[in-house]
């Protein structure tokens, strides 16, 4: 059974952003030309799924509400939970617990922004029928601020290290996941690790004891961005206007997703449109649909 059901995570502390993210969350900044957020929930919609718990502060969860809505306007169904302690992205587990019930999941972090060619085929593949556990690596040049995966030949898994203090592979883990539906029941069973939270690299790695740990590499052509410091919102910013600038043709604009994924009317799409003031950004939403006709 495909994967249709997605959590969110955007309940961090983003310590890294200060001053920034003093007074909100870092998923509501910027990235170039929208909010942080659009751009996984872009990737979520793209893979096929329709029905998104977004994690959230209890701060920042009427901004949320204002941004986003319950996704009707995107053909999907969004809804909200609060995290009161951040006590890491395992513990996502524990609050989505009652909306997965008993289906097999999708995580994805906040900051996380992913894009290349084929990705959505790909994620759509990925997430069809899963036994067990699947995480998404890309070969970086400093790993050590990540998860890191150990490959062998076959690219299988081999290790899974949660910020190695040695280089023992450049194969980082990216912020995306598919799981089956043990993830609630493993992620009980956590323990906080040394910074005080439940790892999701230590839940990949109980599903990895198993065998049933696999991982999608993404190659060079991907482009791939932890959206936690202002060094990568700017170089992710600075990637998106070039792409727009270049080819006319958004990322991450979650009307279109919605239109070319058939999830809204060519009405919606329109009322979509007059609703944003930015008119430039209008004009694309009303393209989209003469575009695909
Ligand atoms: C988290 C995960 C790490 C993963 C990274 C991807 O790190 O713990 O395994 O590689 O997200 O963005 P954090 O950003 O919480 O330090």
């Amino acid at each position: 059974m495909a994967i249709k059901k997605g959590i969110i995570l955007a309940a961090g502390k983003a310590t890294r952003l200060h001053p920034t993210s003093l007074a909100f969350g870092k998923q509501l900044m910027a990235i170039y030309d929208k909010p942080m957020i659009y751009y996984p929930l872009a990737t979520l919609m793209a893979a096929g799924i329709r029905d998104v718990l977004i994690i959230v502060t209890p701060r920042d969860k009427p901004l949320f509400e204002t941004l986003l809505g319950n996704g009707s306007q995107w053909g999907i169904s969004i809804s909200y939970a609060e995290q009161h302690k951040q006590d890491g992205i395992a513990g996502a587990f524990l609050i989505g617990e009652k909306f997965i019930g008993g289906d097999n999941c999708c995580l994805i972090l906040g900051d996380n922004f992913f894009h290349g060619p084929g990705l959505d085929g790909i994620l759509k593949k990925a997430g069809g029928a899963i036994d067990g556990a699947r995480i998404f690596c890309c070969h970086v040049d400093e790993p050590s601020a990540y998860g890191v995966a150990v490959l062998d030949a076959a690219g299988k898994v081999t290790r899974l290290v949660e910020k190695p203090k040695e280089l023992i592979s450049n194969w980082c883990a990216t912020g995306l996941y598919f799981y089956d539906n043990q993830a609630c029941e493993i992620a009980k069973s956590l323990k906080p690790s040394a910074r005080g939270e439940l790892e999701i690299t230590d839940l990949n790695i109980r599903y990895l004891e198993q065998g049933k740990l696999s991982a999608v590499t993404l190659d060079a052509s991907y482009h791939w961005f932890d959206l936690g410091t202002h060094g990568n919102i700017h170089d992710a910013s600075q990637f998106i206007r070039d792409h727009e600038k270049r080819t006319g043709k958004k990322i991450g604009c979650l009307d279109e997703v919605a239109y070319t994924n058939g999830l809204i009317s060519r009405e919606q799409l329109m009322e979509n449109a007059s609703k944003i003031g930015n008119p430039a950004y209008a004009e694309y939403i009303r393209n989209v649909a003469v575009e695909a006709a």
